[in-house]
């Protein structure tokens, strides 16, 4: 198995592409700490699925758009398996809005989430790797929004930015730890994040249309190139976005 004794960390693990991940890395043998914000009961089913099929896994409820509970999430999640080898920065959210009609606090939860809650889970994580001489690896669930623009959806297309610009710049401060740090930037994948587009035909129609391969994407086809990225076939990799998207960089030309 690619993750044997390995322990990941993956934040927002009780829904969508983090629950996919959570439930590839068990599959693989690592220990997962599944964190979730809210929803105890989704979080409580990842943990038995995984049990269910021998894996371990650890529940741990941490809002990490708040520095203490981030940082608390590493510290507990050390506490339980005895360290931290992978970081997976999944927690998102999204709150769309026309730029004039963006108030503070819409900007602020949407930060707070998506680009507060990685740094300094990604700080505090690499901090636990580097007092134990762990070769480990940090993964932001990004998106195909670190490029490509989004109107209606200005504070995510910042986050998503600020997480494309925090990747390439902590590589470079964590590489002679022997550190990687990658993103993994979806398109449309089936999750309940878009799920008003999906309620909508012409919506979800309008999205198809643009994505070559003509389909939305699955939590699981996430979870097995995060696998690639946390797993030693990786060991050379860090520094990089690997879109995953059937091809919308491409027909959108973004890139
Ligand atoms: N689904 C897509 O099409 C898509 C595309 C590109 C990027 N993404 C990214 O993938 C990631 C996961 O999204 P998803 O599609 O699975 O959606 P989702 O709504 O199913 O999952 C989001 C997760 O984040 C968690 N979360 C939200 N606020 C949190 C907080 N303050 N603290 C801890 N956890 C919190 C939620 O509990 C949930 O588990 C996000 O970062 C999102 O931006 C998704």
């Amino acid at each position: 198995m690619q993750l044997d004794q390995k322990v990941a960390v993956i934040t927002g693990a009780d829904s969508g592409i983090g629950r996919g991940i959570a439930i590839e890395f068990a599959r693989e043998g690592a220990a997962v700490v599944v964190n979730y914000a809210h929803a105890k009961d989704k979080a409580e089913e990842v943990r038995q699925a995984i049990e269910q099929n021998n894996g371990k896994a650890f529940v741990v409820q941490a809002d990490v758009s708040q520095y203490q509970q981030a940082v608390g999430l590493i510290q507990q999640a050390v506490e339980h398996f005895g360290k931290i080898d992978i970081m997976v920065n999944n927690a998102g959210m999204e709150i769309h809005s026309a730029f004039l009609d963006v108030t503070e606090d819409q900007y602020d939860r949407v930060i707070g989430v998506d680009l507060k809650g990685p740094f300094f889970c990604a700080q505090a994580a690499a901090r636990e790797m580097v007092k134990r001489k762990i070769a480990g690896r940090i993964i932001n669930i990004s998106s195909v929004h670190e490029d490509l623009p989004m109107p209606q959806n200005v504070p995510y297309c910042c986050a998503k930015g600020g997480i494309r610009m925090l990747m390439r710049t902590i590589c470079l401060e964590l590489a002679p730890y022997g550190i990687t740090v990658n993103n993994i930037g979806p398109g449309a994948i089936d999750t309940p994040i878009d799920a008003d587009v999906k309620a909508d035909p012409q919506k979800w129609n309008a999205l198809l249309a643009e994505i070559p391969l003509h389909r939305v994407g699955q939590p699981e086809e996430i979870g097995k190139l995060a696998v690639y990225l946390a797993s030693d076939a990786s060991s050379y990799i860090t520094g990089s976005t690997f879109f995953i998207d059937g091809g919308l960089m491409r027909s959108t030309g973004a890139l």
